[in-house]
């Protein structure tokens, strides 16, 4: 036996306190495929993404009616910017009716908003809405639906360790006491738990600079439906999928069952 064999796990915290809940507490999505589904229909590209935005709508409904409690969406990448004008434009647009029109349901289902990504760079009337629709569901407890607006994984990590450095320096963190749970805390995704469950649509197997940290834990689903054809009924057998597996945090399996008999 060797002299770790019993030590805490290094990362003790990614060990759910609990039994791992049938449903996900936090799903994240990669919408991908709107510009194919536009294309195989000889449609503009934007309309791929007015179709998506629909999906946006029907998923976060469905997904807090499945039991989910976070949901965040790959909405708009840190790299998207480098698509054409237009199409940077219209999805810009498509963002700021979503917030609009979406707020009366986000009330009516007590659901909060909250970003993750650098969204001071988005355009001024974007984050008029965005702040408007954040406050107006702040109190709003049953569930958090997180979208990632100018959002890259990177970034956000050099964003976290530049804050850390700063809190260091004003001595509000003591230096070399670095851990990741107290680095999380300077993440954008600082009031957010990790997403259980990850899925990209599309047929893509990629990650694409999200979530990188935080999905260390992650079940990852990939399905071929592209994002406007994604439905309640691909989400729930997302989560089907999801509940079938055994997530074991760097245990065996043996230890993992062991650990949840005594917790229950
Ligand atoms: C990927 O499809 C999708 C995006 C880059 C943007 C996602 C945006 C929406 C779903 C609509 C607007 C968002 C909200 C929150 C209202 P793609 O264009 O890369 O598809 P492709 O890979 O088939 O070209």
């Amino acid at each position: 036996m060797s002299a770790h064999r019993n030590a805490p796990p290094r990362n003790a915290a990614a060990v759910p306190a609990a039994t791992p809940a049938a449903v996900p507490a936090h799903v994240a999505i990669i919408m991908d495929g709107n510009g194919r589904w536009a294309q195989q229909r000889g449609l503009p590209r934007l309309e791929g993404h007015r179709r998506g935005s629909r999906t946006v709508r029907a998923i976060t409904t469905a997904a807090f009616e499945l039991g989910v409690r976070y949901l965040t969406l790959y909405a708009f990448s840190a790299e998207n910017w480098n698509r054409p004008r237009d199409e940077v434009g219209g999805l810009m647009r498509l963002l700021e009716i979503f917030l609009r029109r979406e707020l009366a349901t986000l009330r009516k289902n007590q659901i909060r908003l909250l970003t993750i990504g650098r969204s001071d760079a988005l355009p001024a009337p974007v984050r008029r809405q965005l702040a408007a629709t954040i406050a107006a569901t702040a109190a709003h407890t049953r569930g958090t639906l997180v979208l990632a607006l100018n959002y890259g994984s990177r970034d956000e990590i050099a964003d976290a360790a530049n804050a850390y450095a700063a809190a260091v320096a004003a001595g509000r963190e003591p230096p070399g006491g670095c851990t990741w749970e107290t680095f999380a805390r300077y993440l954008h995704t600082a009031a957010i738990p990790d997403p259980d469950l990850v899925i990209r649509t599309s047929g893509e197997s990629r990650v694409s600079n999200f979530l990188l940290m935080q999905s260390a834990y992650a079940e990852f689903i990939f399905t071929p439906v592209l994002w406007p054809d994604f439905t309640k009924e691909n989400l729930a057998a997302a989560l089907e999928t999801y509940a079938r597996r055994e997530r074991r945090f760097g245990l065996t399996s043996e230890q993992m069952k062991e650990k949840l008999e005594i917790r229950n």
